[in-house]
């Protein structure tokens, strides 16, 4: 039994590197069944990705490549199965398997290193921890029923779980920041800001987004809004860009009330959290009749899948 698993799963990594191989060399064109397989494939490869994050091996290779054996004992793991990792891992691009075998860095690795600038570490790690794999797990309940498996699972959904589980809310803020990073750049430039002296952030996370917009329009103030445990979350990472003058941050609950005083609201990558009436219901009921001068922009950027 553990060996016709194992197999299955050497196979099945096999097609996954097959396939990508095709894809990144531009040498073949991928066929429906590779592309498919590939798809299909894909949950191995998220969870081979936050293994590495987990590990901290991007970390661990900024100051040069180094051999497996180097990188298990660091990291107090099974030095072959590491190196079958590492090795699955290179043949996507991820980490490069040098001659002398060594492993080291590529864009994409570096891109999990902690706190450069993009860096994708947090999500890598949220995405995969328990609560998003049971999640998933129940797509079934949520497409039987319409409802979200989220309340299914916890009751109060997954920001009354977030409430009870400090560890699991703290990997998603970093990933929700991770993220966005680069549409928090791409929007603060690309969108006219100019009219706005305060700018309402709802549901604003941990204040990267008003952070990256206030750092472009120095004569702008904000208001960052969310859930209390985030607000204050927020206050030290704002305080420490530099923004403790420029930006309120409240704290609060948005079906019941947001914040007034706003030129400007925007809501980035909230409404998808929710079903359409309650999503609806507090942009509808809260923001819209707040009298503020230029309206409110939403921003969705995730997949169709959540
Ligand atoms: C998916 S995150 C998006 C964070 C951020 N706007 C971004 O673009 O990265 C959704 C945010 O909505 C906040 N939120 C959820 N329910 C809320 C509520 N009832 N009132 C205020 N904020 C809420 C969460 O705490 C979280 O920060």
């Amino acid at each position: 039994m553990a060996y016709a698993i194992s197999w299955i799963h050497v196979c099945a990594c096999k097609r996954v590197r097959r396939a990508y191989h095709d894809r990144v060399s531009g040498t073949g064109a991928e066929t429906a069944t590779t592309t498919l397989a590939r798809l299909i494939s894909g949950a191995q490869v998220a969870r081979m990705i936050s293994v590495a994050a987990e590990l901290g091996i991007a970390d661990l290779l900024a100051d040069g490549p180094r051999t497996s054996d180097d990188l298990a004992a660091v990291t107090e793991t099974h030095p072959p199965s590491l190196f079958r990792l590492l090795r699955a891992l290179a043949s996507l691009g991820i980490f490069a398997a040098e001659r002398d075998g060594r492993f080291g860095l590529t864009p994409l690795a570096d891109l999990l290193r902690t706190g450069v600038t993009g860096s994708m570490r947090g999500l890598a790690l949220f995405q995969n921890d328990a609560w998003y794999w049971q999640v998933y797990r129940e797509l079934p309940y949520s497409v039987r029923t319409g409802q979200p498996a989220t309340e299914y699972l916890w009751g109060d959904g997954l920001f009354g779980y977030f409430a009870s589980h400090p560890e699991a809310a703290e990997l998603f803020d970093s990933g929700m920041a991770s993220r966005h990073a680069e549409t928090n750049a791409a929007l603060a430039n690309a969108y006219d800001f100019s009219g706005i002296d305060t700018l309402v952030d709802v549901g604003g996370g941990n204040g990267s987004l008003l952070a990256t917009i206030l750092a472009s329009h120095p004569n702008m103030n904000g208001i960052l809004f969310d859930l209390p445990r985030v607000a204050e979350g927020a206050t030290g990472r704002l305080a420490q860009a530099g923004f403790a003058q420029r930006c309120q941050i409240v704290g609060g609950d948005f079906f019941d009330s947001v914040p007034a005083g706003g030129d400007a609201y925007i809501v980035s990558n909230v409404l998808h959290d929710w079903q359409d009436q309650p999503a609806a219901g507090f942009t509808l009921a809260r923001i819209a009749p707040l009298p503020s001068r230029t309206g409110a922009g939403v921003l969705e950027g995730q997949p169709a899948t959540t």
